[in-house]
């Protein structure tokens, strides 16, 4: 069968795909541009999609012997699953690998933000480190502070987990109440959203990003948090408004933020970089060697799987 692969992989790992299908492959180390991906998907069976890719209507009109959309990433906002399904194309992704990196990352965020780890590389580098003194460079201290997680998913946890390790306080806010022993397992309580926030040190976001999830932290929610109050966004970008993120920083009403991922990627919202409170990264949560080799794996066998006509095993909508 002709598949379209949307991202690079390794050699080793679009060979599995060789063996058995022919593949056109996006040989760049970045997205295609939208009139490639649609001239690249039309007459696929098969497509390995990754969350650079908008595969709507519009898409999926091109090839209707479409048998399998394998997403290479365990964020899905970028897929409209509802087409697919009614197509009765199943759609993949790639959770649980990716929970550790995503974690490590939302957690070097906190911690850079708080001692200003960007900041003092940048003025040491450029000769700006000249003396030691008791009040030169002060951070925040990360240990024995609250940190509010909202969204207890898998990667959630995670960050719940490390934040065990520096005696951090825990509350959370999800959709549904982890079950007590969970609670006691993870040392975490349950808040509802707006008393997590006036609570929270450091507020970090692990939700899809959903209809509901969508700037769920607008201007009324950060009004409610400190003014020393850093916000992590390691999720997808559209769940927090970015103007008035921006607008709450400038204002000095909360701390800082560290973020990985941005409203309209990979535009910032005027303003942002101009910030000295906030670091910013490439949504790189995912973007280890390792990560990435079982997330290309995982999407790799979601794909054969559905090219059999098989159910993958991670399927959203089987
Ligand atoms: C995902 O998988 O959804 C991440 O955002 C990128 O790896």
């Amino acid at each position: 069968m002709k598949i379209l692969v949307t991202a690079r992989l390794s050699d080793d790992v679009v060979s599995l795909i060789e063996q058995d299908h022919e593949v056109e492959m996006n040989r760049e180390n970045r997205p295609m541009e939208r009139g490639a991906l649609l001239a690249g998907i039309a007459g696929k069976q098969g497509v390995l999609c990754s969350i650079s890719d908008r595969v709507d209507e519009e898409f999926l009109a091109l090839a209707p012997g479409l048998k399998i959309i394998a997403n290479f990433g365990v964020g899905f906002d970028h897929i409209d699953i509802a087409a697919a399904s009614r197509r009765g194309i199943p759609v993949t992704y790639t959770p649980g690998v990716l929970t550790d990196a995503t974690a490590d990352i939302a957690f070097a965020l906190i911690l850079a933000v708080s001692r200003r780890v960007v900041e003092g590389d940048r003025m040491t580098r450029e000769g700006g480190f000249r003396f030691w003194a008791p009040f030169h460079f002060l951070g925040r201290q990360v240990s024995g502070k609250t940190l509010g997680i909202v969204g207890m998913g898998r990667i959630g946890e995670a960050v719940a987990r490390r934040a065990a390790g520096f005696d951090m306080k825990i509350v959370y806010h999800g959709r549904n109440r982890l079950d007590p022993a969970d609670e006691q397992r993870l040392r975490a309580r349950y808040l509802p959203l707006h008393e997590l926030l006036r609570e929270a040190d450091f507020v970090s976001l692990h939700v899809p990003l959903t209809t509901e999830t969508r700037h769920l932290i607008g201007l009324e929610e950060l009004r409610l948090m400190k003014p020393s109050a850093v916000l992590i966004n390691t999720s997808r970008g559209p769940v927090v408004n970015e103007a008035a993120l921006v607008e709450a920083l400038q204002e000095g009403r909360i701390g800082g933020a560290g973020l990985d991922v941005y409203e309209n990627e990979p535009e910032l919202a005027a303003g942002l970089s101009g910030l000295e409170n906030v670091v910013l990264l490439p949504h790189v949560g995912s973007a280890t060697i390792e990560t990435r080799t079982k997330m290309a794996l995982m999407a790799v066998e979601n794909l054969l799987v559905g090219l059999r006509g098989e159910q993958p095993p991670n399927c959203l909508n089987w």
